[in-house]
């Protein structure tokens, strides 16, 4: 047999056999699905499957009539998907879609929506897939590889004004439009081949902890790349049409930008020009939980990546 495709064979093999757990270990799991689920034969929708543990604890509490379709845009993922029950459907897609393929399967109300933003574990510890600063492999950072935009292009084409927006307002970085003017004028000449290299050019930027500036710097690129917070808006704003009176959102959030947008729309209250927002539909959700969520001392030290989430249950009015 031709070792090429022998090999291809192993590697699935492999792969099919990576517990959940190693792909990404679920974040505030129960009460998660404690939350999002009022009616057991409703229809619910998993915007980010990943590696699919949100997804399998909704399952197991729903009845027979229930149903859940679930949404990643990462190819990899599909890999976790859930055979053998007919409630299940996982597709590979935006969330930002979600309207339109509910209306392709002739779902026009759903029970409830549960979104665990940002990326997996199994996407920053991919070394390939050029998410961490501390990858050998050229910056990457897409979710989805069959779009076009890279991290590598972004560093390439964004003018000195669009890298300034982006490490102003994703990055939050208080020294962005410098970091950006240098790049501009350096971009030719260096040699960046590796997320390390980028993390090394950096250098003379750095305030603060070294790996706290970095993780900012990559998270800014990150959120250009897969264009997070307008998915984000776009999703709200469907959820909002598409739940049932009494349906649920239920949405973890990993940094302030994404908890300030769900946080609100939630509240119905908003300042952005040119939003939905601050059309007169505003209130349009009860706020069900009015102290953030978080995880519990026992979790953040079974799971780094939960120290961070704030968790938001809104109810559909
Ligand atoms: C934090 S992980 C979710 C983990 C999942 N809850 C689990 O139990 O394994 C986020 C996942 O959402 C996906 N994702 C992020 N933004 C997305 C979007 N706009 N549309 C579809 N999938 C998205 C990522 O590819 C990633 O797999």
């Amino acid at each position: 047999m031709n070792p090429r495709i022998l090999l291809s064979w192993l590697k699935k093999f492999l792969d099919m056999g990576k517990q959940n757990s190693e792909y990404h270990i679920p974040v505030l799991l129960n009460s998660s699905v404690e939350a999002l689920i009022t009616n057991i034969n409703g229809t619910y929708v998993d915007c980010t499957f990943g590696g699919g543990s949100h997804s399998r604890k909704i399952l197991s509490k729903l009845g027979k009539k229930g149903r859940l379709i679930a949404f990643d845009k990462d190819k990899d993922s599909l890999r976790n998907s859930i055979d053998n029950d007919d409630r299940f459907q996982l597709i590979h897609s935006d969330f930002r879609y979600l309207k339109k393929y509910l209306l392709y399967y002739n779902i026009d109300k759903i029970d409830g929506v549960l979104a665990d933003l940002g990326v997996s574990s199994h996407q920053l510890d991919e070394n390939e897939r050029g998410f961490s600063f501390q990858s050998d492999r050229s910056l990457d950072m897409r979710m989805n590889r069959n779009q076009e935009l890279s991290a590598e292009m972004l560093l390439k084409n964004y003018s000195e004004m669009e890298l300034s927006r982006v490490w102003k307002t994703y990055s939050e970085l208080t020294n962005a439009s410098k970091i950006a003017h240098q790049w501009i004028k350096e971009r030719k000449s260096v040699r960046i081949k590796t997320c390390k290299d980028f993390a090394e050019w950096v250098s003379p930027f750095v305030y603060g902890p070294r790996n706290k500036f970095l993780a900012k710097l990559f998270q800014g690129i990150r959120i250009e790349v897969n264009q997070e917070l307008s998915g984000l808006e776009e999703l709200l704003q469907q959820c909002s049409e598409l739940l049932q009176p009494g349906g649920r959102m239920v949405i973890l959030s990993y940094h302030s930008l994404e908890d300030r947008l769900v946080k609100k729309i939630i509240k119905g209250e908003s300042n952005e020009p040119l939003s939905f927002l601050n059309s007169n539909e505003s209130k349009m959700f009860r706020l069900v939980n009015r102290k953030l969520i978080e995880a519990d001392d026992e979790e953040m030290e079974n799971n780094s990546r939960s120290r961070s989430v704030k968790m938001r249950i809104a109810e559909k009015i």
